[in-house]
């Protein structure tokens, strides 16, 4: 069984609407649909924005639904220069921007205590599917792979996007890849994160956004049904 998240309602509409045989299972304030997308027997879940909300329900796919691997699929803000809008980002790893213990000696982003890992690395076969499909749909100059970076913030600033490019060599930023991938990692589950330029980042970022996200997520959202229909696990 393979898991989905997205964020919001617009980043699983077109999954849900390819899914088969759909259950709904209500937990708490969270429906999880289950069903046949493809090949595959998923469970896909609308998580909300920010990191408790994708935390945990990634925890949840794994401890009810038993979930063998983990897909996130939705819209990111643009980090690296070169990406524009609806460009895909599939991560390679990820970190919380915005997870800070400096001032007890800790970098920003690393989580404290020596057996705690802070970079959490996708699965590499997964990506891999998926940079082989997203290359075919979309043409290698709209699709990259690289590094995601989360945090409880929109990003909307030039000086932001600097700092997050300076000290994490980072991609893109979001709000939710970087705890899916650690509760993924924590329970030694398989994860990827399928990502599509909504914004720059920049300080325009909440007009193009508003513009721009539904587009974006369906271009994310089309790459899980088509892996679905080639591959299952
Ligand atoms: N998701 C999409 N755009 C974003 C941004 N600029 N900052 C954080 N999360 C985002």
């Amino acid at each position: 069984m393979l898991g989905i998240i997205g964020a919001m309602s617009e980043e699983i509409s077109l999954i849900l609407e390819n899914m088969k045989n759909i259950t709904e299972v209500q937990k708490g304030k969270m429906v999880y649909y289950t069903g046949t997308l493809g090949n595959q027997e998923v469970v896909l879940c609308k998580s909300g924005e920010g990191k408790v909300n994708s935390a945990m329900v990634a925890t949840t796919l794994i401890f009810a639904f038993n979930v063998t691997a983990i897909v996130f699929t939705g819209v990111a803000g643009a980090v690296f220069s070169e990406l524009e809008l609806g460009d895909i980002v599939i991560g390679t790893d990820f970190l919380h921007h915005d997870f800070d213990a400096t001032a007890i000696g800790y970098k920003l982003s690393e989580i404290p205590n020596k057996d705690e890992v802070s970079l959490f690395i996708a699965d590499k076969k997964l990506s891999q599917q998926f940079t082989d499909i997203a290359l075919e749909l979309f043409g290698d100059k709209k699709v990259y792979s690289g590094r995601i970076v989360s945090g409880d913030e929109f990003v909307a600033s030039p000086v932001r996007i600097s700092q997050l490019r300076e000290t994490f060599d980072a991609y893109a930023v979001d709000m939710e890849s970087a705890p899916v991938a650690h509760v993924a990692n924590k329970c030694d589950i398989p994860c990827c994160v399928i990502r599509a330029i909504s914004d720059k980042a920049d300080s325009v970022a909440a007009d193009t956004y508003a513009n721009f996200f539904k587009e974006a997520a369906k271009n994310s959202a089309a790459l899980v049904v088509e892996f679905t229909k080639r591959h299952s696990l």
